[in-house]
């Protein structure tokens, strides 16, 4: 049989898996109650929402709950006042503790940052004693933290951005995507005026992705196989300076990685690369229908191929 680590170690991939992407934080609530109450039959799982000096009943699995918590009440309120994790191995031996249902013998409420504050509580009730431990915390801590990722940008110009974006939409972690000009001369150019090729702007794609899910070292790489690095101003049939490939970052942190990662592809290929590094200067989302343009567009040009897809989707489960 799993031991508990096991269980949780799976069901934490599995709310990543899940969840990822997800923004609407109150749907990712109610699966993330559904997953841990499912996976361990707990008595009651669920959430309680922070909402001015009280706590609301949030999305749960479990029976009838109630409703309505004040600030340092029970367990679920002392875990917000106190800020940390509270285990109740017996709850009458806890006081305060309010009593939803006489059937919960113990209890654990975690609570769920963002930003830094707490903005609701996890709570879990079994019908036995002593049910939670050290394990159920730092497991619970890590899912909780799945509800309001961290969030990183960067941007990639690789070519053609219809093909692009489509590649960086499919990797698990990448919250969002969109397409636009980068780091040219020109305030909010159009499609056609970056087409002339004079206005410096490079078609690039702005990933918006959780670090803790894919990071800026993968992403990069996985860049880097999309991209022929040696290749200036030209990828595929698409050339001009509008199609140069430039990887463009807003965090000095990132700076150090890329270069890092950068040194690495050019030992690799032997040779200097085309490809630049450089902080973003300036990004402005290309037209709508640029947007998504493989998606809308099906059978539309593009100039990467479909094994390259592959690798997107599958590059989580290959690693
Ligand atoms: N026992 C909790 C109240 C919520 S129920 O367990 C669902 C507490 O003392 O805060």
């Amino acid at each position: 049989m799993a031991t508990k680590e096991e269980k949780y170690t799976s069901l934490l991939r599995a709310a990543q898996s899940l969840l990822s992407g997800e923004r609407d934080y109150i749907a990712k609530m109610a699966n993330l109650a559904a997953l841990l109450h499912h996976e361990f039959g707990f008595w009651w799982t669920g959430f309680y929402r922070v909402s001015g000096n009280e706590l609301i009943l949030g999305p749960f699995q479990g029976p009838l709950a109630c409703m309505h918590i004040g600030y340092g009440k029970g367990v679920c309120g002392t875990a917000w006042a106190e800020q940390r994790t509270v285990v109740v191995p017996d709850v009458e031996q806890f006081p305060g503790h309010i009593a939803c249902s006489s059937e919960s013998k113990s209890e654990i409420v975690v609570p769920v940052r963002k930003n830094g504050t707490i903005v609701a509580v996890l709570d879990i009730d079994s019908r036995e004693l002593n049910t939670f431990d050290d394990t159920d915390r730092v497991f619970l801590e890590q899912l909780t933290q799945l509800l309001h990722p961290e969030e990183a940008e960067i941007w990639f110009a690789a070519g053609c951005f219809w093909g692009a974006q489509k590649f960086f939409k499919m990797v698990e972690g990448v919250i969002s995507t969109e397409v636009g000009f980068a780091n040219g001369d020109t305030q909010d150019p159009s499609y056609q005026e970056v087409y002339t090729d004079t206005t410096g702007h490079a078609e690039c794609v702005h990933v918006v992705y959780q670090p803790d899910v894919v990071s800026l070292r993968e992403l990069t790489e996985l860049y880097f196989q999309i991209i022929d690095p040696l290749s200036l101003n030209q990828q595929g049939e698409d050339v001009g300076t509008r199609y140069r490939t430039g990887v463009y970052f807003n965090r000095t942190e990132d700076a150090e990685i890329l270069k890092e990662i950068f040194e690495e592809q050019q030992a690799k290929f032997g040779e200097n690369l085309a490809v630049e590094l450089l902080p973003l200067k300036c990004f402005y989302p290309a037209e709508e229908y640029h947007q998504d343009y493989l998606d809308k567009n099906p059978n539309g040009y593009c100039h990467l191929g479909p094994a390259v897809f592959e690798l997107a989707r599958r590059w989580r489960k290959l690693k």
